[in-house]
């Protein structure tokens, strides 16, 4: 298993806190099965990229001793935008995922999406060639209330994270189901930030998409994962889109 969404380095962000912490996360994802993990710690402009970049390496040489065997670390970024003075494209470019021309994105929770955020998106992909990946994306009040949206950034070239928790929980579970049905989910992430109340959950997830009857979704989605980490994106129109409206579910 891949985890594309963590907050596993500690003291950077809201995340792990103090080395204990850090530890005892990884030591989670290995139990549950997870052989690779993304460092996302989140950015909201507050320091700049530099600062941020070195601030993460300095965490990074913390846990490099306690990460367990067969399991490998990957650096990446939580990018919090909102259509209005976000990072400019050379900064989005420089905390992408390491080794692909991804970036993990968040966007607002509460609220409906501004035209400029949709701009900000579609200007960052067509100038870089760069993807971003949206976070989470069952945690929004537009993407629960306007589900066509998540076609809409689909279609404008974005790749679709979900949280490992979705597919539990009661008030996004059958979001979740439908976005996987219809093949609108690339990425998994625990988004994992601490040992008590959010540790990494996967192999709960597991159970609850085996047990909807998408085992063959959840492979594929594997796939797309791997694939996605080496390099290889999903080609825009081999993603099956339909109009997803609120009639699926
Ligand atoms: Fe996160």
């Amino acid at each position: 298993m891949i985890d594309i969404h963590t907050h596993i380095l500690p003291d950077i962000d809201d995340g792990a806190s103090g080395l204990a912490e850090a530890e005892s996360l990884l030591r989670a994802e290995a139990e549950q099965g997870v052989h690779e993990i993304v460092l996302t710690p989140h950015y909201y402009g507050k320091r700049t990229v530099g600062q941020f970049l070195y601030l993460r390496m300095q965490a990074l040489e913390r846990i490099r001793d306690f990460v367990p065997q067969g399991v490998k670390l990957r650096l990446g970024a939580e990018v919090f935008l909102k259509g209005i003075n976000d990072p400019p494209d050379d900064a989005l470019c420089a905390l992408c995922i390491e080794g692909t021309k991804c970036v993990l994105v968040e966007l607002p929770y509460f609220g409906r999406w501004s035209s400029m955020l949709f701009s900000r998106l579609n200007e960052f992909i067509s100038e870089t060639g760069y993807t971003p990946i949206v976070a989470h994306v069952e945690r929004y009040e537009e993407t629960l209330q306007n589900p066509a949206t998540v076609s809409a950034l689909i279609e404008m070239g974005c790749l679709i994270q979900l949280n490992t928790c979705a597919f539990t929980t009661k008030e996004t579970k059958r979001f979740a189901f439908a976005l996987m049905r219809n093949g609108m989910v690339h990425c998994l992430g625990t988004d994992a930030h601490n040992p008590k109340e959010r540790a990494p959950d996967y192999q709960k997830a597991q159970r609850a998409v085996e047990e909807a009857g998408l085992s063959k979704e959840w492979e594929d989605l594997k796939n797309t994962t791997r694939d996605l980490l080496s390099g290889k994106l999903p080609q825009r129109t081999q993603v099956k889109i339909r109009k997803f409206g609120k009639r699926y579910f």
